[in-house]
């Protein structure tokens, strides 16, 4: 069976609340399409308007981050029974912002990424390499190690579910898009590496998106790979570009 595309949008640290909503109001129209699942991840404070603002619409509401305890003394964090309480469908984890500014690493994500299973999240995982690593030959084994330990202890069944975005981190906000060969040839290696983990029914499954600097003129190509299942989706997903790439066809 075919995989459903989904692009998300990362929204990063951008719009205040009554900004969040007057752009749901704009997109709103443009991202209306019923064979591919588009996801908002905003940031954590825009939640709950936009999950009020998108009732009624296709638009599913992710989070762009959340932290791996159930409650308690982690002042500032969000625990992931307060995102499905306000209607969060989605948790993006692992963000190459998160890793590079706020030291999250591997093991940082596995733990999150079961929580976010247990509470009935869909977690959007991200790996992907720097240039330096690119240009030393070690992009595949490091997104390897990044996918085998994201998914240590998830069943077969969880990681069916999951979306994972492979994200060249020097493709991210630069302008820069991966060439659709480097970009298929790195998911295609993920979907391999999740066969090794489990099995071929699971890498059939399971979506791999493709994000740095998607952009409507960039996404047909891109989505039309046998390995890439849509994107994520950053500095475009806050203008009307966004409609585009989820109308990509
Ligand atoms: P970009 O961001 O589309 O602005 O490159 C992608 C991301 O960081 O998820």
């Amino acid at each position: 069976m075919a995989r459903r595309k989904i692009v998300a949008g990362n929204w990063k640290m951008n719009k205040t609340p009554s900004e969040a909503v007057a752009l749901v109001e704009e997109l709103k129209p443009l991202v209306a399409c019923e064979d591919v699942d588009v996801v908002f991840c905003v940031p954590a404070i825009d939640i709950v308007p936009v999950v009020e603002a998108a009732k009624g619409t296709n638009i599913a509401v992710g989070a762009e981050n959340m932290y791996f305890e159930e409650s308690g003394a982690y002042t500032g964090e969000i625990a992931p029974a307060m995102l499905v309480d306000a209607g969060v469908k989605y948790v993006i984890l692992g963000h190459s912002e998160r890793r590079g500014y706020f030291g999250e690493t591997n093991e940082d994500v596995n733990k999150k990424m079961v929580k976010a299973f247990e509470h009935g999240l869909t977690p959007i995982m991200c790996c992907g390499e720097s240039l330096e690593e690119r240009e030393q030959g070690v992009t595949m084994d490091l997104v390897r190690q990044q996918v085998k330990v994201g998914f240590l202890g998830l069943t077969a069944d969880q990681a069916k579910t999951a979306v994972i975005a492979y994200e060249p981190i020097w493709a991210i906000g630069t302008g820069k898009v991966a060439t659709t060969e480097q970009a298929e040839e790195v998911c295609a290696g993920i979907r391999a590496c999740i066969a090794e983990i489990y099995d071929e029914a699971t890498a059939e499954a399971i979506r791999i998106q493709y994000g740095g600097s998607v952009s409507g003129s960039s996404a047909p190509e891109l989505f039309a790979q046998a390995d890439i299942d849509g994107g994520l989706v950053g500095g475009a997903s806050l203008k009307a570009d966004f409609g585009k790439i989820v109308n990509y066809k």
